[in-house]
């Protein structure tokens, strides 16, 4: 069985960060997003991935290469024009030949081991496994109708739900599935859609298997659902605390520090993430909150934020919360008069001031 990533698409509920970043490499917990995905497959055994990726050369390829890091091969697909899932996996149709496949949704993150199912679509060979999950906003996604424990009907973000079951972005496929998205038209939005390729194996009369998935499942597409799943994966972070401890600091809770990081009259209370040589000085790191390396906050506090690599965070006067703060960012206090903010935001840029 191959793994297909897919990873081209253009990000933009998650602007401004992915004009400079794909949303794939977003980090939670100081992990790129797609890396969850690649290691879930790993551990289902899985070491021949295709990935999806809008052009040549693309950043994702330069930031995972060959594969070979992650013990797997990796080969990558261009797709410049995002034209739907369906679309991607024509595209990857070289590739996959004739094999059975996984399809992982690069943004995706799930807490469920992926093995069993695996295992079970080798078993029982489906022309397809899908994945649901109750959600309180099905119209955000593809929604199943079920009726006796088998899959009726599915939607693409239908405006009138017919359920509250979302697809989730994990998919298993045998070669049928090419025949189906061959005879695909574009849906309203005018995308192929990998809903319409599945349904199209249901009025086929062909197998296809669904599974609830009980741990938590997030599409990290917006900044609030990024936030969540950097809380979920704290949740379960590890103690590790490689920093040099000064002056009257105090490490309260689960908190995983990486070498060369100070930690100065500080407190840092836990689940909390903060990466190699940052400087954390007269600050506080509050619960859920992932601070990339090289990153100093000197005089400011912090929670429930994500914090990208190399930035500079001092004496902001109020306690930062809710945030998700790019790479190299400045966030400084001056006293100097007149008494103003001033602002260099890049486009789709969001500030709140109280
Ligand atoms: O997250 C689950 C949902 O994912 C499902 O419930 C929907 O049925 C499914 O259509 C999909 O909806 P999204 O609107 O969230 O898909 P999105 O456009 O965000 O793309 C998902 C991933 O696939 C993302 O990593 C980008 C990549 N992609 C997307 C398109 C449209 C490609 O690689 N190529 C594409 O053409």
């Amino acid at each position: 069985m191959k793994a297909l990533i897919l990873a081209g698409g253009k990000g933009t509920r998650l602007r401004p960060l992915t004009f400079s970043i794909a949303k794939q490499l977003v980090p939670v917990a100081n992990k790129p997003v797609i890396e969850y995905g690649i290691h879930a497959i790993l551990e289902a055994g899985i070491k021949d991935f295709g990935i999806i990726v809008l052009e040549p050369d693309s950043e994702i390829e330069r930031a995972l290469g060959d594969g070979s890091r992650f013990g797997a091969k990796f080969t990558y697909i261009p797709q410049p024009n995002p034209l739907g899932l369906a679309h991607a996996v024509k595209t990857a149709h070289p590739y996959l030949g004739d094999d059975d496949f996984i399809m992982y949704l690069g943004d995706n993150l799930i807490k469920s081991s992926i093995a069993e199912l695996v295992g079970e679509f080798q078993q029982h060979r489906p022309a397809a496994t899908i994945l649901l999950t109750a959600v309180p906003n099905p119209q955000d996604f593809g929604v199943a109708q079920m009726q006796d424990g088998k899959v009726l009907h599915l939607d693409e973000k239908p405006k009138e739900p017919k359920s509250n079951l979302a697809l989730v972005g994990v998919y298993l496929f045998d070669k049928g599935i090419h025949d189906s998205i061959a005879k695909l038209q574009p849906s309203a939005r005018g995308e192929y859609e990998i809903t319409d390729a599945i349904q199209s194996l249901i009025d086929d009369g062909l197998t296809v298997r669904s599974h609830i998935v009980t741990g938590w499942w997030k599409d990290t597409g917006t900044v609030e659902a990024m936030l969540d799943a950097n809380r979920l994966i704290l949740e379960d972070v590890e103690t590790k605390n490689d920093a040099v401890c000064e002056g009257k600091s105090k490490i309260e809770g689960r908190v995983c520090i990486g070498k060369g990081t100070r930690i100065i009259n500080s407190t840092v209370r836990g689940p909390a993430i903060i990466g190699e040589n940052c400087t954390i000085e007269d600050a506080f790191v509050g619960p859920f909150t992932s601070i990339d390396s090289g990153t100093k906050l000197v005089r400011s506090e912090i929670e429930h934020s994500i914090v990208l690599a190399d930035c500079s965070i001092s004496d902001v006067p109020d306690r930062i919360e809710g945030s998700l703060i790019g790479r190299g960012v400045s966030v400084q206090r001056s006293d100097t008069r007149p008494r103003s903010v001033r602002l260099v935001l890049g486009d789709s840029s969001s500030v709140v001031l109280t």
